[in-house]
């Protein structure tokens, strides 16, 4: 696919390592950012894909790994994004790039005339001119590096200090006096986490900088949002109505919900909904939420924690309703709606890995429940809406999965299997892209036996 930007900087081999430098400071003025991904990658992409679709926001992947995407949008991006996703940590501004061969160079290779040229290639000035001259004493700034291949990992310890000691020159030289944040001694990775760049005020000092390896190109630049952990926990750990068993993360939760295209206004519904965790996540996005579920206590539960939420976030027009009804009949309770994220039952507790036999009869028990739900939820969706659901993903002592296929189900009631990588503009070396086809995204712990397969569907137009 082209570029939407006429932005081929990346891609222009013979050329690259003599021009990128120069090209790329004028490029980057433009709005280009790393974004470093949860732990899931796959789904982070996947979140940040929907999300900037459904908001028309178009956009370019010009690098794509485990740890972080660069991402250049048409329109610059408001550092209050970080709080609409659940599967990212940093967004980080990219100020230039440089290329990473001048990196391995410097630090793989221990190449001295790379490292000294290496100053005059980053953009000192541009970091330390945003960064406010302390009221008193010093202040403190920090540099994480992170790195798409793990060929780059034994140069980002070093290129993190060199980074930071020139930076700390810089700051000297504008009359600056900083300290350069060091690690505890046991850290692995270079990397700040969330909870030290926003406890050291290091956001508002726009004094995180950021280094990303690239397969070609290096980004540099400085964190403008990181993912507040303690609102995320809050959610889980503080709403009144609690139940441990079935609990899906807020963050998942959150991914859903913007898997869904879910904005501000749009009527979204979860009809397995239990105490509530996607609701909760529907309602800060603002939209107008419904949740339905079997059992009373739920409902009860799911109301009660809405209800709490809107206080704790001061959501003065939210727009909610908790109701006991069966999702394999929603028409009987609602109206079309625009966006559908659920969890159904995903089988019993399991107390250990099961046998594949035990875990395909668990499936085939579920089946029925996901086939009528299926042609429920087609009957009150909005042509054009999506639909994100989680079925069970089991692990067995073969150490194969077992897992529903609810792929062809859904086709077979008249939904489109979503792939929300397909449309999206991979440029560059990231044009490579091997997942473009990907409809469903695994989410499993090591310390799970059940875990969750997200799937994507449309009803068509
Ligand atoms: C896995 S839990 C969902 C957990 C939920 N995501 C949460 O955050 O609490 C599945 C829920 O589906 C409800 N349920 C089961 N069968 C149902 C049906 N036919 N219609 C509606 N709800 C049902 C159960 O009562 C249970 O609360």
């Amino acid at each position: 696919m082209g570029s939407f930007f006429g932005w081929e900087p990346l891609q222009s081999k013979a050329s690259k390592q003599i021009l990128s430098v120069k090209i790329m400071s004028a490029q980057t003025e433009k709005n280009v950012y790393c974004f470093v991904s949860g732990k899931n990658w796959k789904l982070s992409l996947a979140e940040i894909a929907s999300y900037l679709d459904a908001r028309g926001i178009k956009f370019e992947v010009s690098e794509f790994s485990r740890s972080f995407f660069t991402i250049k949008t048409e329109t610059a991006l408001d550092a209050s994004v970080i709080d609409d996703l659940g599967g990212t940590l940093k967004i980080t501004q990219v100020a230039a790039f440089v290329p990473t061969k001048r990196i391995t160079d410097a630090f793989l290779e221990e190449d001295k005339q790379v490292k000294k040229q290496l100053k005059f290639d980053l953009p000192l000035d541009a970091l330390a001119d945003k960064m406010p001259r302390a009221a008193s004493g010093k202040a403190v700034f920090g540099v994480s590096v992170y790195w798409a291949d793990p060929f780059f990992k034994p140069a980002a310890r070093a290129a993190q200090r060199f980074l930071g000691s020139a930076l700390k020159d810089e700051l000297k030289e504008q009359d600056k006096k900083a300290r350069f944040m060091g690690f505890p001694r046991d850290r692995q990775n270079p990397q700040l986490t969330p909870v030290e760049v926003l406890k050291q005020g290091l956001l508002e000092n726009h004094a995180e900088i950021l280094m990303c390896i690239g397969k070609t190109e290096t980004a540099v630049g400085t964190t403008m949002a990181v993912h507040n952990p303690f609102e995320f926990q809050k959610r889980d750990l503080d709403k009144p109505a609690q139940r441990k068993i079935f609990g899906i993360s807020p963050r998942v939760s959150r991914i859903m919900v913007n898997l869904t295209r879910c904005t501000p206004e749009k009527v979204f519904l979860d009809p397995f909904c239990g105490v509530g965790n996607i609701l909760q996540e529907a309602l800060l996005a603002n939209a107008r939420v419904i949740g339905v579920d079997i059992n009373r206590w739920c409902v009860e539960a799911a109301k009660r924690n809405l209800s709490w939420l809107t206080r704790e976030y001061s959501l003065a027009d939210a727009d909610y309703a908790v109701v006991q009804g069966d999702a394999r009949d929603l028409r009987r309770k609602i109206r079309e709606v625009d966006c559908v994220a659920t969890e159904p039952d995903l089988g019993p507790a399991l107390r250990e890995v099961p046998t594949e036999p035990y875990a395909e009869k668990i499936v085939s028990s579920l089946k029925p429940l996901f086939e009528d739900f299926l042609v429920s939820a087609h009957g009150v969706m909005w042509a054009g809406s999506y639909l994100a659901v989680v079925t069970p993903y089991i692990k067995t002592r073969s150490g194969k999965a077992v897992t529903m296929n609810i792929g062809k189900m859904a086709q077979s009631v008249g939904f489109k299997a979503v792939a929300p990588f397909r449309e999206v503009a991979f440029v560059g070396d990231a044009a490579d892209f091997p997942l473009r086809d990907l409809t469903s995204f695994v989410d499993v712990d090591e310390r799970h036996k059940i875990g969750r397969e997200i799937s994507i569907f449309q009803k068509p137009q």
